[in-house]
């Protein structure tokens, strides 16, 4: 049976959280509104972790983690995106990360997880050129708070998540739609990324800096010609398009033809060296593989997914494909870039549905499963000589889960969203088992 001891003892194990999924507190304490709190005010109390953070910070310790990922709310430290300062905001972050040094818990912080202050989407939020100001007025004043205790610092999370689910899609905030809002926003995204990096490096000490990023292996579904290029096209846009200039490599145009269409309209995409940065490490976040055909009814990208469903293949009640070997390959596929030093997972999870006992246990039997195939796959690249120094689970407790609301449950820590009550699941419990081993 796989246990932590086999990666190491200076392997680092963690769970994740983000503010705008568990804080609560939305219009309180000096909180400005959030594109979130904007786009669905479904969040409303979410996990009241605003009131209850050192309890849930004991539970971060009772599973055994030691790391802690949190994320700050951009709209919490400055109300309106810039300017004013709003203290209360500021307290709240010292008190948390107090709070895990108090329990020896080693705090990774997250810049941005997804909430951009309303004020800044008013003004274009991500694709307007004045955001990268914004963001880095932000940045250098959480350095200049906190940068004295936290030495691990995520830049992003997942730039291809938030600027092609918000600007491309529409499905999460602040739900725009298009081509042109996509790649504008990915644009002053993947310049956030590398600015982030060099402000922190410039005012923190020997600050250990990371940024992170969405993958999914992409699969053909068949070996067709038209199938092939269908999931290159998908692989380059989800895989490739933030990593690569971030690596001083440029967008890769050239194997989309779109993008080199968009980058000769755009003259700042040819600015690479604003692009790049030497991160400590590299954050990636797996949850499936995509299986993809072409399609030539989809606009753009040409391309459609063969749901897991569909394909009979076992899957999460997010629909999402449960597959550890392409775990596995996604991983390779990063690791070959020689400009990444150091990998760290920094989100894997499943969402099941889970029943409550009467005796009110949570067996989560099909979590258990998940975890424990993919760290088998993890523990695989890592005896291959991958540098991998760090897993963290998704995520601590049951909570706002974007688009989806309260139903998608992805949480070690089953939470009542009514009475806040929290009951440590099944799958908790073999994290806390596993830990010790
Ligand atoms: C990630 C995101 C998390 C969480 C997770 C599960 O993309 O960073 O906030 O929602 O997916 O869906």
């Amino acid at each position: 049976m796989i246990k932590a001891s086999d990666f190491g003892k200076n392997f680092l194990w963690g769970v994740a959280v983000a503010a705008a999924q568990i804080e609560g507190a939305a219009d309180l304490y000096g909180k400005g509104p959030s594109i979130w709190d904007t786009f669905s005010k479904k969040a409303g109390n979410a996990c009241n972790f605003y009131h209850s953070f050192k309890e849930d910070i004991a539970l971060v310790k009772l599973l055994g983690f030691p790391l802690f990922r949190f994320s700050i709310s951009w709209p919490r430290l400055l109300p309106k995106g810039t300017g004013t300062v709003n203290e209360e905001g500021i307290r709240f972050y010292h008190e948390v990360i107090d709070e895990c040094l108090r329990q020896d818990i080693l705090p990774y912080v997250t810049l941005y997880h997804w909430d951009l202050p309303d004020a800044l989407e008013q003004e274009g939020g991500w694709t307007s050129f004045g955001i990268n100001n914004a963001f880095n007025e932000f940045v250098t004043l959480c350095a200049s708070e906190y940068g004295d205790k936290v030495t691990n610092w995520i830049i992003l999370n997942e730039p291809f998540g938030f600027t092609s689910l918000g600007y491309m899609l529409g499905i999460h905030a602040p739900g725009k739609t298009g081509v042109t809002n996509f790649f504008s926003a990915v644009h002053h995204a993947a310049i956030a990324q590398a600015d982030g990096g060099r402000i922190i490096r410039a005012e923190v000490g020997r600050a250990n800096i990371g940024t992170t990023f969405s993958c999914s292996e992409v699969i053909p579904y068949t070996q067709s010609d038209s199938d092939l290029l269908a999931a290159k096209r998908i692989d380059t846009l989800m895989n490739r398009l933030f990593v690569e200039p971030l690596m001083g490599m440029g967008y890769p145009t050239a194997d989309w033809e779109l993008l080199e269409k968009f980058a000769i309209s755009h003259s700042t995409w040819r600015h690479t060296s604003r692009l790049t940065f030497d991160f400590d490490f590299i954050g990636l976040q797996n949850y499936f593989p995509l299986t993809v055909k072409y399609n030539a009814f989809v606009p753009v990208i040409q391309a459609w997914e063969v749901k897991a469903k569909n394909r009979k293949k076992p899957h999460t009640a997010m629909g999402w494909e449960v597959n550890p070997n392409s775990f596995y390959n996604i991983i390779k596929q990063f690791a070959a870039y020689p400009g990444i030093k150091n990998l760290m997972i920094t989100e894997n999870g499943a969402y099941y549905k889970d029943i409550i006992s009467t005796d009110k246990h949570i067996h989560d039997t099909e979590r258990i499963a998940y975890f424990e195939s993919h760290l088998t796959a993890l523990l695989k690249l890592k005896n291959e000589g991958i540098n991998i120094s760090g897993y963290m689970a998704w995520t601590l407790m049951d909570n706002f889960e974007w688009a989806e609301g309260f139903q998608a449950r992805f949480g070690l820590v089953h939470n009542n969203f009514k009475t806040q009550e929290r009951i440590i699941k099944d799958s908790g419990y073999w994290f806390k088992d596993f830990l010790a081993r």
